[in-house]
C-alpha cells in the first residue's frame, strides 16, 4: 500500500489550499476531523492518525495554516461475487468545517483522490456515506446493504428444533487478546466469501479490542466467544453486549450483537443458541447482518424478529475503471448485454459490451453496438456488487431501457447467489 502522502499536487478553490498532510500536522488534522464531524474533540490521536498517515493518504482543506477539511483514502481488498478481490480506494474522515461548507472543498478533495485511484489501477472506489444526496454527483450509488434484527425472547423458544448443531465443537469465550488474533484470522478467511465485505488492517483489530484506546470511544469489554470445530479449527465468532434491566423483581436485559461470523451453518447454530440462551435477557439485537444471513427462518418462530430499523445502504461503490471491475467477478448465467453509460467525470462513460461465457466468468469490453441500457455512474456501482437490480432501478426511473425486455436480461447475468454486505465500518 505504503504511504501516498508525498503527493505534492496543492489544488486550490475559492481562495483555499487543499494538499496532503505532513506528518506533523496529523494533530491538527485529527482535531479538525472531531469539528466537522460535529463532536467535541476528545483528546490527543496524534499517534493513531500518525500511523494512519503511515498506511494512508490524509488531504486536508487549508485556510492559511488553519486546516478546515479532512479527507482520508486507502487500498482495501474488496471481495467481489465469485469471490476475487478488487483494490479498491476505500475514502472515509470526510468533512468540512461549518465556516466553510459549499465553497468546493469535497468537490477538490474527492476528485484528486479519485484520479489518483485511478492512475493506481483501483478499478472501485468505496466509502460509507453519512448522508444520502452527498455522493451521488461523484459517480457513487449504494452498493450494499444491512439487514439488522430485534428479537422478542418472549415471543420465540429460540432455535428451531432439529438443527445440525456441532455437538464435537466447543464454544468458548476469549480475551481482547485471544479477539484479536483468532478473530484477525478467522475473518481473513470469511470475507473472500462475502461479496461486498473489506480486509480489516492490524490497527481496525487494536482499535476495536483496546490495544490501542481511541480517545472518545469509551471503550467496554465486551462479551466475546470463539467456536472450534471438533478438529479445533475456529469457525465462527460473536461479539455482545449485555445491558441490565430489571422490571421490578423481573429480569428484563437486553443483548447487542456487534459481531456474528458463522463458517458453516453448525456454528451459526452454536453460537445462536448462546447468545440466545443467556439469563436474564428478554431483547436481542443484532444491528446489521448479511440480508441472506438465515438467522429468522433458523428461530422457532421468526415473527419474534422484526426488521431492525438502522436497515439500509452500508456502502457505496464508484467504478473507475468498467472492464476491471467488471472482468474481476462472476455472473449468473451466460449471455450478453450492452451498458451505456454517462459518467460526469468519465471514467466509466461509453459503450461498454459483457459478455457472460457457459463458465460464469466475464469479459467487458468498449463497443459500438447497439446499447441495451442506459444508465448513470451511480447506478452502474449499485449494480455491480449485486445488491440492487435492474429491473428496480429502470422501474425507479434510475435505468432506461433501450430494448425492452433488457433490464430481466441483464438481470439473469447481474444477479448473485450471495447478497453483497459490508460488515466493517470505514
Ligand atoms: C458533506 C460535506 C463534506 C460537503 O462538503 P462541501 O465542501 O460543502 O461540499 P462542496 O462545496 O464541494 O459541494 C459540492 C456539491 O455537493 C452539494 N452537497 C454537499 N453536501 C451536501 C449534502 N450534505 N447534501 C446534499 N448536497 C450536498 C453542494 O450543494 C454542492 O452542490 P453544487 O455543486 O450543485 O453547488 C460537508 O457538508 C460536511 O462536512 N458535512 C458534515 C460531515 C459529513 O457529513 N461528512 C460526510 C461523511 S461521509
Amino acid at each position: 500500500m505504503g504511504n501516498s502522502n508525498e503527493d505534492a499536487a496543492i489544488d486550490t478553490v475559492n481562495g483555499l489550499q487543499v494538499r496532503a498532510i505532513t506528518e506533523d500536522e496529523a494533530g491538527a488534522w485529527d482535531r479538525a476531523v472531531a469539528f466537522g464531524f460535529l463532536r467535541p474533540h476528545a483528546g490527543d490521536a496524534t499517534e493513531i492518525r500518525r500511523r494512519q498517515w503511515g498506511t494512508s493518504r490524509l488531504v486536508a482543506g487549508f485556510d492559511g495554516d488553519r486546516q478546515v477539511a479532512t479527507f482520508r483514502s486507502f487500498d482495501a481488498e474488496l471481495t467481489v461475487p465469485g469471490g476475487a478481490v478488487v483494490r479498491a480506494d476505500a475514502i472515509t474522515n470526510v468533512t468540512v468545517t461549518a465556516t466553510h461548507r459549499r465553497r468546493g472543498l469535497l468537490s477538490t478533495m474527492m476528485r484528486r483522490d479519485l484520479e489518483a485511484a485511478a492512475r493506481r489501477g483501483c478499478p472501485v472506489a468505496v466509502l460509507c456515506a453519512a448522508e444520502y444526496n452527498i455522493y451521488g454527483r461523484f459517480g457513487f450509488g449504494p452498493a450494499t446493504r444491512g439487514s439488522g434484527w430485534r428479537i422478542d425472547l418472549t415471543r420465540t423458544r429460540g432455535l428451531r428444533d432439529g438443527l445440525p448443531g456441532d455437538p464435537g465443537g466447543r464454544t468458548d469465550f476469549v480475551t481482547p487478546t485471544e479477539q484479536r488474533e483468532l478473530g484477525a484470522e478467522l475473518y481473513d478467511r470469511w470475507r473472500r466469501t462475502q461479496p461486498g465485505a473489506i480486509d480489516r488492517d492490524a490497527l481496525w483489530w487494536q482499535r476495536n479490542t483496546n490495544e490501542i484506546a481511541v480517545p472518545g470511544d469509551d471503550f467496554k469489554e465486551p462479551f466475546t466467544a470463539v467456536h472450534r470445530n471438533a478438529d479445533g479449527t475456529v469457525t465462527g465468532l460473536v461479539v455482545y453486549r449485555i445491558e441490565n434491566k430489571w422490571d421490578g423483581a423481573y429480569p428484563d436485559s437486553r443483548l447487542t450483537v456487534t459481531e456474528f461470523i458463522a463458517l458453516d451453518l453448525p456454528t451459526a447454530v452454536e453460537l445462536w443458541r448462546l447468545v440466545l440462551s443467556v439469563d436474564w435477557v428478554r431483547k436481542v439485537e443484532v444491528g446489521s447482518l448479511s440480508p441472506d444471513d438465515p438467522l429468522p427462518l433458523l428461530l422457532q418462530e421468526p415473527r419474534a424478529a422484526v426488521p431492525h430499523e438502522d436497515d439500509g445502504d452500508v456502502m457505496w461503490l464508484r467504478v473507475l475503471d468498467v472492464a476491471a471491475a467488471f472482468d474481476a467477478r462472476t455472473y449468473g448465467a451466460p449471455g450478453r448485454v450492452v451498458l451505456e453509460v454517462d459518467d460526469k467525470s468519465g471514467y466509466a462513460s461509453g459503450r461498454w459490451a459483457l459478455e457472460v461465457s457457459d463458465d460464469g466468468t466475464g469479459r467487458c469490453t468498449r463497443t459500438t453496438d447497439d446499447a441495451d441500457l442506459a444508465l448513470g455512474a451511480s447506478e452502474l456501482g449499485s449494480l455491480y456488487l449485486g445488491a440492487e437490480t435492474a429491473p428496480r432501478l429502470a422501474a425507479a426511473g434510475l435505468v432506461t431501457e433501450l430494448r425492452p425486455g433488457a433490464a430481466a436480461a441483464a438481470d439473469l447475468l447481474l444477479r448473485t447467489p450471495l447478497k453483497a454486505w459490508t460488515p466493517t465500518g470505514f
